[in-house]
């Protein structure tokens, strides 16, 4: 599209969860289905921006008009982020592991000490280290998955994580958020927090591209 709100901006989102290796067969991840990033990466691209798309292990095609890039654990997932900026946007829409294991090289055997412990180690936050990092993009965006007190945590997060804006949304059970189709989400900047109205992933992603673009365009989050 030419004239698209984004049009001639980088965008990079980060999208899926992460696996973390335990040892060559087993992992451990979590819930995420990555259709709220890669609507996300789709709605950018219509929007005409360049974007690239990291991507944890999903089950979904890669959207039309992004560079997709696929990875499995969230030092990958970072490496691939640092590798692809700079950026003007930078959304971080992945559930990465917040720990991982230290993988054994062979399978581990069961039955032979009895069940084995973990010992996990944090992983990097890959949304802090942009945020941080000498590259920052102009807009830093990261979401907020949370069963209990919803905004304060966005709010901490958005001072904790140094972005400019959180998307903020319930996933506790029964929300249906997890793989779902629909997303009901609060969108916190430092300005104040709008509630949204429950929305189809690609028309919350739509949405939040347009507010995307206005800011960009030199209105205050
Ligand atoms: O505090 P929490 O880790 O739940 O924050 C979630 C936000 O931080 C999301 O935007 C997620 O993509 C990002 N994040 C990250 N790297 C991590 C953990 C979370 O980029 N290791």
């Amino acid at each position: 599209t030419r004239g698209g709100a984004l049009e001639g901006l980088h965008v990079v989102v980060t999208s899926g969860p992460t696996h973390e290796p335990i040892d060559p067969v087993r992992y451990i991840a979590n819930r995420s289905s990555g259709r709220q990033g890669h609507a996300i990466a789709a709605a950018a691209a219509r929007a005409g921006a360049r974007v690239t798309l990291i991507s944890g292990p999903v089950a979904l095609s890669d959207p039309p008009g992004c560079e997709t890039i696929h990875i499995e654990s969230a030092r990958d997932m970072l490496a691939a982020v640092e590798a692809a900026l700079p950026a003007d946007i930078f959304v971080a829409a992945a559930a990465v592991a917040d720990w991982r294991a230290e993988p054994a090289v062979d399978k581990i055997k069961k039955g032979v000490r009895g069940a084995p412990s973990l010992s996990l180690v944090e992983n990097p936050d890959i949304l802090a280290s942009v945020s941080r990092g000498p590259n920052r993009p102009r807009l830093v965006v990261g979401f907020a998955a949370e069963t209990r007190d919803l905004i304060r945590n966005a709010q901490e997060k958005l001072d904790r994580k140094g972005c400019d804006l959180i998307v903020a949304n319930d996933v506790s059970e029964g929300t249906g958020v997890f793989g779902g189709a629909t997303n009901q989400a609060h969108l916190v900047s430092r300005g104040g927090v709008e509630d949204w109205p429950r929305l189809r992933k690609e028309d919350l992603a739509e949405r939040l591209v347009a507010r995307l673009a206005q800011l960009i365009g030199g209105e205050a989050p």
